[in-house]
């Protein structure tokens, strides 16, 4: 079956449903790949790429004419008009606010799969594309706010004076949130987050933030969050109000599906924040964002000096990287769905992930799928049933300690006795050799093994000259003996060369 990605109709769209890469991989699964031409440029992708990753250039209606079309969103009339009767359309279309275009699929007689309505289960997130795009947006709602907020992020004592590290609150600690927390620590801020579903602390303080408690907690089965009623509403505003007031930069990332995003900072709250602080609410929407006086797409510099950063494109500011994860989601999608590795689109309709995605099948209506259970919280682990009890390392005995290396001195001090005289210097050096390696190897940290190992084969190798120029000597225990240590020595020579291979493998990756 044939592939098209065309160029995306919204002239504001920066990403491209697939990348070179991207593209390679779909090939490999037994796709043709039809690309139209210019579709990667603002992504810095180029035709050229395409062509040598394997894909054909082809004109707009070439690839919105192709068996299967991927793209960003729901098209436009003008280009839903270019899909051919019995394709199949894979875009984020947000079907649950959009119950048209579930009318208009049915109308074209085509199948159209959701990329946003993945079920949130562990096996789907590598195909999650909101986890994707959230992902990258909260990474990139910090850069905003550094990029705003006058002063260093990470503290630092200069000669000139101290400087204190930003602090950071953030809002809603999903994907987004989670990003966001992660960035910022990274870049030397002090962090804390908030969050309704009380159960992400472990994950906030893992992230190496602090976890704000409020005086809201729910219990999520599906790590979704619920509306608050009216009491609980006034309860956490009080606290964000609070928190912003001591914070320098909020990011807020609330939401609760099928609802606008929920109101977290009043027109209060933003007033009585420090001047020059920052806001970036990534909830911003033309239905309302998380901040009352958030504008969508808008940065807005409030009287008392708080800039509020209402940008509703973040994945979009880092194009590259945004459509290679979507592109890769995709990827993953088709690994799904395509188990032949022959091209051909097989839609399991019991597979609750591809069921939940299927908004029509062949001009079928399927929205909305049957209820998922997921399970987007880890579930803590048990307990053991009692502790089993730990024993104290018992101290060995002066005896225990010192018998075998007594022996071993003894045992030295015999051969060299027993030794032929034109021998005994030999033994002598063979034996301090022995004590000194036993000391210096025993002493080797065990992640510097793998260097220790080529200096032993060095010296196996050594011992193996030696055992050459002696096995053809007129006395048959020195041919023995050469025989045995030239055995010994290929042992470590070539056992240490399959080793290192073995684990080398591991490092490589994998080609898909
Ligand atoms: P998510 O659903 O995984 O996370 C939202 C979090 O907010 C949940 O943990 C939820 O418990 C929490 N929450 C809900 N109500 C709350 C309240 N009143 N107080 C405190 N916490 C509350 O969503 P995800 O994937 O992390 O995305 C977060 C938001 O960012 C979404 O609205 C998404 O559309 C938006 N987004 C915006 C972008 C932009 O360019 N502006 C880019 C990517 C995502």
């Amino acid at each position: 079956m044939r592939i098209g990605i065309p160029r995306e109709p919204n002239p504001e769209q920066t990403l491209v449903a697939g990348t070179p890469d991207s593209v390679k991989k779909l090939i490999k699964l037994g796709y043709e790949v039809a690309v139209e031409s210019g579709a990667g440029a603002r992504a810095s992708y180029f035709d050229e790429a395409y062509a040598e990753a394997g894909a054909k250039i082809v004109s707009r209606e070439e690839a919105w004419g192709a068996d299967i079309v991927v793209c960003l969103d729901t098209p436009p009339e003008a280009e839903l008009a270019l899909i051919k009767r019995g394709a199949t359309l894979i875009a984020r279309m947000n079907p649950g606010a959009n119950p048209e275009v579930i009318e208009k699929f049915e109308e074209m007689g085509i199948t159209a799969l959701a990329m946003d309505m993945v079920p949130r289960l562990s096996r789907s997130q590598s195909l999650d594309v909101r986890s994707s795009m959230a992902n990258v947006g909260g990474y990139r709602a910090v850069i905003e706010a550094a990029n705003v907020f006058g002063r260093l992020f990470t503290g630092q004592v200069t000669a000139a004076g101290k400087m204190p590290p930003a602090h950071v609150y953030v809002i809603g600690v999903g994907v987004a949130g989670l990003a966001t927390i992660g960035t910022a620590n990274s870049m030397g801020a002090e962090v804390s987050a908030t969050d309704v579903r009380a159960d992400v602390a472990d994950q906030v303080e893992s992230l190496g933030a602090t976890f704000v408690e409020i005086p809201v907690k729910q219990e999520s089965s599906d790590g979704y969050a619920k509306a608050l009623d009216e009491d609980e509403q006034a309860r956490v505003l009080k606290v964000y109000e609070d928190q912003a007031a001591v914070n320098d930069i909020v990011i807020t990332t609330a939401q609760v599906p099928g609802r606008p995003a929920p109101l977290l900072l009043t027109e209060a709250a933003v007033a009585a924040m420090k001047p020059g602080s920052v806001i970036v609410d990534m909830g911003a929407s033309p239905l309302g964002g998380n901040c009352a006086l958030s504008k969508p797409g808008e940065v807005v510099v409030t009287d008392n000096g708080v800039t509020i950063i209402g940008y509703t494109d973040l994945p979009g500011r880092l194009p590259g990287q945004a459509s290679q994860l979507y592109g890769q989601n995709i990827v993953n999608f088709f690994k799904l769905t395509t188990p032949g590795k022959d091209g051909e689109l097989v839609l399991d309709e019991d597979d609750e992930v591809i069921r939940g995605v299927t908004v029509t099948l062949d001009g079928t209506g399927m929205w909305p799928p049957p209820a998922v259970s997921v399970s987007a919280a880890p579930k803590k682990e048990e307990a053991p049933a009692e502790a089993a009890p730990v024993e104290e390392p018992k101290e060995k005995s002066a005896f225990a300690k010192w018998w075998w290396k007594v022996l071993a001195v003894l045992l030295g001090a015999v051969v060299v006795m027993l030794a032929p005289p034109s021998m005994t210097s030999h033994f002598v050096v063979l034996e301090l050799a022995i004590v000194v390696g036993f000391y210096v190897i025993g002493g080797v940290s065990h992640t510097l093994h793998t260097p220790l190992m080529s200096v032993t084969n060095a010296v196996s190798g050594i011992i193996i000259v030696g055992a050459i120029l002696l096995i053809s000597s007129s006395n048959l225990v020195v041919t023995i003996l050469a025989f045995i240590a030239m055995a010994v020595a290929s042992i470590n020579i070539f056992g240490g060369f399959l080793v290192t291979h073995r684990m080398l493998k591991m490092f490589e990756r994998s080609s898909d």
